[in-house]
This record gives structure tokens, C-alpha cells and sequence, in this order.
């Protein structure tokens, strides 16, 4: 029997949360210790985050934020994204990617996306103007996106590329870390990611002066930190260019994060355990599309989304409620953007959306985190394979498909001697 267990929603019968936070007694510890400094802000924790998180992603430069909005909004202005400007960004994704263009004063552009959810090359193409400025690629869930075609392009219609890196803390293409190919990548460490620092973000960038710019611009725009003021003897004398904002990341939390980073690449591990043990038990359930191998990239896992057929037999939406009967939580990543008033009213469509629409109906996120059990993902497992229905010819075409293949490996067998594949 799976034991059933706290949940942060007060639920009482939830056997398999949706997400489980790893904070360990450790972490309890450096929070504690960093809560004796006499600097509680804009420190030498931050410092150290920055740079630790810098050399984990390969990044000339590393700016800690207060969270991943942040992280956007800044990167945007940093390369000169205002009023008139048109940045194109996934119809699926957290509506933080979109909010954060709308923030600068520009116009989201709502892209398909592709099989994986990332945004889709041909549509990106099809939604080039003369007014766009940049493109905010999604390496949706951790699996990082068709990057290298998005910087070609970029390239040639001299539009810069921010990347939004919220899944992908650990994932590599290439063996450069997501966030490292266009202008600036942009980090979350919300509760729900591969690490967390509770609220914080941070940007990578190999440009000084979009690193410059993000450093006084989370800061009030002030040109010098704390410790700067107050060891040149008069901390008053500093100077503001730009409005700044308060985006900082407090000391706080950069402690958290630089005793979660540590602990990243074992987590992630965990994670791709999972998601394989997934893969495995749900891929022979007809109507039911596990996410696709991940070839040449290292996946970060942050999410496990399938798809649910009509081949299933019951919607997605009959299934969530199922599974949250038996005490299992579910999700869906994300509602579309052209779905939501204040994206119908400010934002702009210049291509159709078929794959996002048809995705919305069908994407189901299933629990994954580092700590979750075997039993657990069993329950969630048994319990998908429960609620298929087999329609009769359904049954007949599953049965004889799966003596055709059979029938094949012996054939194959006898001819060539070798195992069937
Ligand atoms: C894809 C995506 N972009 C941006 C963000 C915004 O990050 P934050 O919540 O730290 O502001 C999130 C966070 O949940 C996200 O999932």
C-alpha cells in the first residue's frame, strides 16, 4: 500500500503530491547561519552564488535576481526591447515568458510549438517583422529546444535571442549548458524547479554590459554595490542612469542556492531515473505518447508530460480527475497564452496554431521529483493502465499487432540466428 502523506494543499488522501520540495536538514542550517550576517542583501553570499552558478552553466557572467520574471524583464531591456518592438515567443509556456515582454512596453508574439512543446522552427519563420526584435525560446520541461536553428535564424534577420531556462537547470546541448547560446539566459529557482532558492532567478550572459546593465538595473539603477558605497567613505555618493528596479536576491536565499547547486546534477539524475521508469511502464499503453528520446542533449527533466489519445478511450480531463480520486496529482503545462484576455488583447498571431491546440487537449504532467518512490510512480502507472478502455476493435488491432511483431522476432530469429530486436 502507498502511504498516504502530507500535501501542500491540505488535502488528506493525496498518496502521490504533484511536487516535493528537497530541502534537507543542511539547507536548514545555511539558512539559519547566513540569518547571523550582519549583511543581509546585495552580500558576499550573492557573490559567491553568482559565481558558482556561472562556472555550473559555463557563463562569462552570472547576475542574480529576485525571480525568473525578473530575470526576463531585465535581459529584455538590457538589449534595448521597448515600445514597438515584437518578440516572439512559444503559445505554450508559463504566461511569466510573456508577461515579462508586455512588462517592457513591446508586443508578445504568440509561435506554435513542435511535438516536444518547444517552440516550432517554420512557425517562428512565419512570424518574422520588420518590427521584430527578439525571440524567447522555451527549453520546455529541461529538454532544450532546436537552439542552433533559432540563433541561425536570429542571425540572419539580426534579432537577438533571450532564453527562457526556467526547466533547464542541467540541461546541455552540445555540451554547452541551456542559456549559453543567444544574448542571455534566464533562470528560476521557484519551489517547483530543479533546484530552488524558495523566489529567485538568475541571468547568464557572455556580454559585460548586458551583465553590467542587469547588475544596476536590479539595484534602483544605482552604479555601485553596498560594500563599494560604504568602503569608498561616502555611501550616499552614487549615481542612478536608467530607473532601476529592486530585483535583488537577498543573502538568504543565495545561500540556499549555493548549497542546492551542489546537489543538482545527483537530483537531475534522480529525475531521469524517474522519467525512464515512466517511459518504460507507459509507452506499450495504446493511446498513450510518452515524451520522445532525448538524442544529443543532456534533458534536464524538470517535467513529464504525456499525451493522451483518443486512442485512450477517455479524455485527458476525465483522466486528472481519476487519478486524483486515487490520490495522485496531476497537471497541465500550460494552458495556451491565446487563451488568456490579456494575451488575446495585447499580444499578436501571425501564424496558426494547430499543435498547440491540439497539445492543450491532450498534455497530462505526471509527478516527478528526485524523492519519488518506485511504489509511488507504480501507483501512478497501475493505475493509467486501469482507466484505458479497449474498445473491441481497439483490442483486436492491439493483439494482432503484438503477434505480427512476435511472429516477426521468431521469423528474424530463425533466419539470422540473432535475437529479434
Ligand atoms: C517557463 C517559465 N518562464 C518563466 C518563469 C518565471 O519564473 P519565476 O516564477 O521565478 O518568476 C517560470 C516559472 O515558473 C517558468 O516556468
Amino acid at each position: 500500500m502507498t502511504k498516504k502523506i502530507a500535501d501542500a494543499f491540505g488535502s488528506a488522501s493525496i498518496k502521490v503530491p504533484f511536487l516535493i520540495p528537497e530541502i534537507t536538514k543542511n539547507d536548514k542550517k545555511v539558512v539559519s547561519d547566513s540569518l547571523n550576517s550582519r549583511l543581509l542583501t546585495d552580500g558576499p553570499k550573492l557573490r559567491k552564488f553568482e559565481s558558482v552558478f556561472a562556472k555550473f552553466t559555463g557563463a562569462k557572467f552570472a547576475v542574480g535576481v529576485s525571480n525568473g520574471t525578473a530575470a526576463l524583464h531585465l535581459s529584455l531591456k538590457a538589449i534595448g526591447i521597448g515600445k514597438g518592438s515584437e518578440v516572439i515567443i512559444p503559445d505554450i509556456t508559463f504566461v511569466a515568458t510573456a508577461s515579462s515582454v508586455l512588462l517592457t512596453g513591446a508586443t508578445p508574439v504568440l509561435a506554435d510549438v513542435d511535438e516536444d512543446l518547444n517552440i516550432s522552427i517554420p512557425s517562428i519563420k512565419k512570424s518574422i517583422t520588420s518590427r521584430t526584435k527578439a525571440i524567447i525560446p522555451v527549453h520546455f520541461a529541461g529538454r532544450t529546444c532546436k537552439i542552433k536553428e533559432i540563433t541561425s535564424i536570429a542571425r540572419k534577420n539580426r534579432i537577438s535571442v533571450i532564453e527562457d531556462c526556467a526547466h533547464a537547470i542541467g540541461a546541455v546541448m552540445n555540451g554547452k549548458h541551456a542559456g549559453t547560446f543567444g544574448q542571455a539566459g534566464c533562470f528560476s529557482f521557484y519551489p517547483t524547479k530543479n533546484f530552488t532558492t524558495i523566489e529567485g532567478g538568475m541571468v547568464v550572459t557572455n556580454s559585460k554590459s548586458v551583465a553590467d546593465f542587469i547588475r544596476y538595473t536590479r539595484n534602483h539603477g544605482i552604479t555601485k554595490t553596498l560594500a563599494s558605497r560604504f568602503s569608498s567613505g561616502k555611501p550616499w555618493d552614487y549615481d542612478v542612469e536608467n530607473p532601476g528596479y529592486n530585483y535583488r536576491i537577498d543573502e538568504i536565499r543565495a545561500s540556499l542556492g549555493i548549497n542546492q547547486i551542489k546537489r543538482v546534477r545527483k537530483m537531475n539524475l534522480l529525475r531521469k531515473k524517474a522519467a525512464d521508469y515512466y517511459n518504460k511502464n507507459l509507452v506499450d499503453i495504446e493511446g498513450v505518447i510518452v515524451p520522445s528520446k532525448s538524442i544529443g542533449l543532456e534533458h534536464a527533466h524538470h517535467l513529464y508530460i504525456i499525451r493522451i489519445s483518443r486512442k485512450y478511450g477517455i479524455t485527458r480531463d476525465l483522466l486528472f480527475q481519476k487519478l486524483l480520486k486515487k490520490g495522485i496529482r496531476t497537471s497541465v503545462h500550460y494552458k495556451p497564452l491565446h487563451k488568456f484576455t490579456i494575451f488575446k488583447k495585447m499580444g499578436k498571431i501571425f501564424d496558426k496554431l494547430p499543435n498547440s491546440i491540439e497539445a492543450y487537449s491532450q498534455i497530462l504532467s505526471l509527478p516527478i521529483y528526485p524523492s519519488i518512490s518506485k511504489k509511488q510512480q507504480d501507483l501512478v502507472i497501475n493505475n493509467i493502465k486501469k482507466y484505458k478502455v479497449w474498445s473491441k476493435h481497439l483490442l483486436v488491432d492491439f493483439i494482432r499487432q503484438r503477434y505480427y511483431w512476435k511472429l516477426r522476432g521468431k521469423l528474424y530469429e530463425n533466419n539470422c540466428g540473432h535475437p529479434s530486436l
